[in-house]
């Protein structure tokens, strides 16, 4: 008998690292669902895969930011009699610059993006991963997990529950067949990058040795979540980094961010 092939949800699938991952895991033979709200990047997509890897695609356009939005999406997969086997949390918001100069309610709907709307899809997904013995969940994070970021006060936070929630909940399901995955990249060149390149002069310092580019990033990301790897870092400049923070005492990690992250706070 020939086995399915396993269906993968990806958040923020239109554009960047989850356009990306969306390829990577089509190209593996994956059947994808795709979520974001600009259907015709996702309807592209879905094309693309299905003519190139031959896979199926839905496309599911959702606002991820409106109340009750991982509740809907996930009725909506029923009504589609859709099964999600392996789930990425990839949709997110990023802002740098002084917290007290963001836009009044920007932090919320950063915080609902990057750690609600991620949190209520694992809790409402996983139960039936659980009842079949198999199933696998990225969480997209990011190296600023790993340290206060002063000057990304709120993403950097939202990225460090990322990585916390991430690994506290891969060791509770360890034997269950579910494994859970923290993807965090560096600097990565999406639109994300190229907006926060556009705005402050400390992205555009930043060496380019430490710019991954998107296909790594989604490499390496789908190379961990099959193989059920707990946490991934791509590229050496950052997996050095990542160590490295962990390794000096807090204060001074904290003083080195603060030298660098005022200067684009002002
Ligand atoms: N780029 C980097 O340097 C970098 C580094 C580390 C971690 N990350 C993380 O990687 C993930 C992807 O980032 P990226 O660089 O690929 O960003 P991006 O190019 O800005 O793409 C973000 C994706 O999220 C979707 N999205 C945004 N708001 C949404 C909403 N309200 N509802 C549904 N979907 C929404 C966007 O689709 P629509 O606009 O169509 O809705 C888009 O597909 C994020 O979690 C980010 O924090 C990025």
């Amino acid at each position: 008998m020939t086995k399915t092939p396993d269906t993968v949800l990806i958040t923020g699938a239109s554009g960047g690292i989850g356009l990306e991952l969306a390829l990577e895991f089509a190209s593996h033979g994956f059947d994808l669902i795709l979520v974001a709200r600009r259907e015709a990047e996702l309807e592209a997509l879905a094309k693309r895969v299905r003519r190139e890897h031959g896979v199926r695609a839905t496309v599911v356009p959702a606002d991820l930011l409106v109340p009750d939005a991982a509740a809907n999406l996930v009725k909506t997969l029923e009504g589609l009699d859709l099964v999600v086997d392996i789930l990425v949390n990839n949709a997110g918001l990023m802002d740098m610059g002084g917290f007290a100069n963001l836009e009044v309610g920007r932090h919320e709907r950063l915080l609902q993006l990057n750690v609600v709307v991620l949190t209520s899809l694992t809790r409402r997904l996983l139960p039936a991963m659980l009842d079949r013995g198999r199933g696998r969940i990225m969480n997209v994070g990011s190296t600023s997990a790993f340290q206060p970021v002063p000057s990304m006060a709120v993403y950097a936070a939202s990225k460090a529950f990322v990585l916390s929630f991430s690994e506290s909940l891969s060791e509770e399901l360890k034997g269950t067949g579910v494994t859970v995955t923290a993807l965090c990249p560096g600097i990565t060149k999406t639109d994300m990058y190229e907006r926060a390149h556009g705005e402050h002069d400390v992205v555009q310092n930043i060496p380019g040795s430490f710019l991954s580019s998107v296909e790594d990033v989604a490499r390496e990301g789908y190379e961990a979540c099959v193989a059920g790897q707990v946490l991934v870092v791509p590229g050496l400049p950052n997996r050095l980094v990542a160590s490295a923070v962990q390794l000096y005492p807090r204060w001074l990690v904290r003083t080195v961010g603060g030298f660098v992250g005022r200067r684009s706070t002002r």
